[in-house]
């Protein structure tokens, strides 16, 4: 009998990147040695007090910030190897962005913020594609209207349209549903949910809330720019209590 392993190399990959913001003669440790390795069609949440490295840590494995040591990969490319502008472009290929201020531009359509991406990245826009996420996220029909006519939740449906059309390998959010009421934040998260499990799409999620962490795979929590907890599939109320253990210390 032939057992056929099946590997699938990881999407990012971080190996002890270290990260120090200076200012004058301060500095602060954002990233203090942190590796972490996600899969395709895997949704991991990022939790952490304020301050503890959540947000440089996106932005590392993005490529939107340079860590100052170790290594990250993002789809099979060594972030540290590439200059601007290519990396720009790299960066726009592999991976899509969701903020918590949606970052739309308001004299584009929805349709053409859509496709934006694509169009910096000078590739071929896919309008076809574009239709079928924006279909898929609620909001068929609404592709000429403008950012400032949608509510709160319909403009973060579109900035998830955005990072799904080109067809990314991962999406980097970073507190999506800080912004939205709770149904609102349910819709986005179970929309990042669904480009896990139906377009195999890894998510790296930064999250203040137990309850949007509880969508994810996988928790992991940082304290002082280290993980200090990685939990799988953890409830809720786990997730509240390690949180909690860990601002106490
Ligand atoms: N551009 C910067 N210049 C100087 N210090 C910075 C910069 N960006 C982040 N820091 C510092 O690095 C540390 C980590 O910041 P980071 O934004 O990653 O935290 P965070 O976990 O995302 O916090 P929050 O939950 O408040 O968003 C903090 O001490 C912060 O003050
Ligand atoms: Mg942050």
């Amino acid at each position: 009998m032939i057992i056929r392993m099946i590997t699938s190399a990881p999407v990012v990959e971080l190996a002890d990147v270290r990260r120090a913001y200076r200012s004058g003669d301060t500095t602060t440790v954002a990233l203090d040695g942190v590796s972490l390795s996600v899969g395709s069609a895997s949704f991991t949440a990022v939790m952490g007090p304020s301050g503890s490295g959540k947000s440089t840590l996106l932005q590392c494995a993005a490529g939107l910030d340079r860590a100052d040591s170790g290594r990250v990969v993002l789809a099979g490319l060594d972030l540290g190897t590439v200059r601007e502008p290519r990396l720009t472009v790299e960066r726009r290929t592999r991976a899509g962005f969701v903020f918590q201020a949606y970052n739309l531009i308001d004299a584009l359509t929805v349709e053409e913020n859509v496709l934006l991406p694509q169009r910096l990245a000078g590739t071929r826009a896919d309008r076809a594609y574009a239709r079928e996420v924006l279909g898929a996220v609620g909001l068929g029909g609404r592709e000429k209207a403008r950012p400032a006519q949608l509510s709160g939740g319909q403009r973060q449906r579109v900035a998830l349209a955005r990072a799904l059309a080109g067809r990314p390998a991962v999406i980097f959010a970073d507190e999506p549903t800080g912004a939205l009421d709770i149904q609102s934040g349910k819709e986005v998260l179970a929309l990042l949910r669904r480009a896990v499990d139906e377009f195999a799409t890894a998510v790296v999620m930064v999250t203040h809330d137990p309850a949007a962490a509880a969508w994810a795979d996988r928790v992991v929590i940082l304290a002082d720019g280290r993980i200090v907890r990685d939990l799988a599939a953890p409830t809720a109320e786990q997730v509240a209590e390690h949180m909690m253990a860990v601002t106490k210390r």
